[in-house]
């Protein structure tokens, strides 16, 4: 290997999902990281090697890091600070009430850094990795950090993460795009010299300024939940349009090198805590430009009827009036998650709930999560089997594997009624002919 200069030394401050996830993934790659977050209970769980959420690879590369001593938790920004040449900005910006974003923890955490890095005398770089509106670095976090910038003791940049719940480790390791906001190219090359020690290959990285890497962001979420949408819409017309499946529209259409075959799975909506969010912010942000965003409300709007017409799906069953049990199969917003930020199983249950149904639930992972939601409100099952049993209807919501497995003579065995709604398409209609079924964009 070239010789790329002394490692960095890194920080990350906000462990959530992106940061603990970078953390562990630092470290893993032999950089001395030092991951830190104002919540002390989250801190003393991850120094004795507890996560505070599930993602794959996630328990083993924090194990892993803490036998080697390569990273260290704590809840002291200073100390983090004045022990690391780069710190990357991981803190939430959580949907406001207004459908804004919510910067109060961007801009707590920038003030008690600026006050922090006031006193260092050896040159800092910070890396913007909260997903952000455009201007935010320009306008309000640069400002912040004026007199430092124009000292040139440090550098701002902003840097967008592409990470998808369920394989946020692998997408650290293997990105398909780095983006690099900078006001000036000095700035970006020094981020650069960071991922050139990180990558034995740089990916291939594209140079902007800090507004464009921010909207390159919210370009990437909104294209892909307007592809969701247009073929959940599309999926609405199939199962109105006996003989037709969505599936198949769905594959032929993705062969098409100009549209790609990937984010064509049609289902009961989108979820998680970026595209709805994301969506959102940009919508609210372009309002300010007049007529801007009719297809961005459009999306939305797809996205939020869509359990409705899951829902739908149940009139094809005639048992509704003298029936009382549903069972639903996944609870988290996909699968390989403990994740129900926004997830459509939290509406579906709503919505069954004002139809005075009982409802009982089963998901391999989310179900503390459920749980803290829905409260006695439903029942929770520990198992497939007790989920099944003596219900009335199944709806299958989340695409985890071990559900993609099932067979017809489970539902058959153990339902009452043995009606079936595939919302994620992940049972083969043809095997489950046996059974009452029906899926989303399947024509009768
Ligand atoms: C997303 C982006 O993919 C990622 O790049 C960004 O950094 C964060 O937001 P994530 O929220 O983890 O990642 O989930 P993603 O895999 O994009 O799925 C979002 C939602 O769309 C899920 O509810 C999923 O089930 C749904 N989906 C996805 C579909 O309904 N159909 C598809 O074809 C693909």
């Amino acid at each position: 290997m070239k010789n790329k200069g002394r490692k960095l030394k890194i920080s990350i401050i906000g462990l959530g999902f992106v940061g603990l996830s970078l953390a562990v993934t630092n470290a893993k790659k032999g950089f001395k990281t030092i991951g830190v977050d104002i919540d002390k209970n989250k801190i003393e769980n991850l120094k004795i090697g507890i996560p505070p959420f599930y993602e794959p690879k996630l328990q083993k590369f924090l194990d892993d890091s803490l036998k080697t001593g390569s990273i260290k938790f704590m809840t002291d920004l200073k100390n983090a600070l004045l022990n690391s040449d780069l710190s990357f900005l991981c803190v939430g910006t959580p949907p406001a009430k207004n459908e804004k974003i919510d910067l109060r923890y961007i801009k707590s955490a920038t003030k008690k850094i600026h006050e922090i890095l006031k006193l260092k005398e050896k040159y800092h770089l910070l890396v913007i990795k909260s997903t952000v509106a455009p201007e935010t670095t320009k306008k309000v976090i640069i400002p912040v950090f004026r007199d430092l910038i124009d000292k040139g003791s440090l550098d701002i940049v902003t840097n967008p993460e592409f990470l998808r719940e369920g394989t946020a480790i692998n997408d650290l390791l293997h990105p398909h795009l780095i983006v690099i906001g900078e006001y000036e190219k000095k700035a970006g090359n020094h981020l650069e010299r960071y991922y050139k020690q990180f990558y034995d290959t740089l990916p291939e990285t594209i140079h902007t300024d800090t507004t464009s890497a921010e909207l390159i962001k919210y370009a990437n979420n909104t294209f892909l939940a307007t592809k969701i949408s247009f073929i959940n819409s599309l999926a609405n017309i199939c199962q109105n349009l006996s003989g037709t499946d969505i599936n198949t529209i769905a594959k032929a259409i993705g062969k098409d090198p100009r549209i790609g075959p990937l984010f064509l799975q049609a289902g009961p909506g989108f979820g998680g805590s970026c595209l709805p969010k994301d969506l959102s912010a940009l919508i609210n942000f372009s309002n300010k430009f007049e007529k801007t965003n009719g297809l961005f409300k459009a999306v939305v709007s797809v996205n939020q009827n869509q359990p409705i017409k899951i829902l739908k799906l149940l009139n094809n069953f005639k048992f509704l009036k003298k029936t009382k049990t549903i069972s639903i199969l996944g609870l988290a917003f996909k699968k390989d998650t403990d994740d129900i930020r926004a997830a459509v199983s939290i509406e579906i249950t709503k919505l069954l709930l004002k139809k005075n149904l009982k409802i009982k639930v089963y998901d391999p992972m989310a179900m503390d999560n459920f749980r803290k939601l829905f409260k006695e409100k439903i029942v929770y099952c520990s198992s497939i089997d007790e989920c099944l049993k003596d219900s009335d209807c199944c709806f299958v919501l989340t695409e985890w594997d071990s559900f993609k497995k099932l067979k017809p003579e489970k539902f058959k065995k153990l339902m009452r009624t043995p009606n079936v709604i595939d919302a994620r398409r992940i049972l083969d209609p043809k095997k489950f002919s046996d059974v009452n079924f029906k899926a989303v964009g399947l024509g009768n």
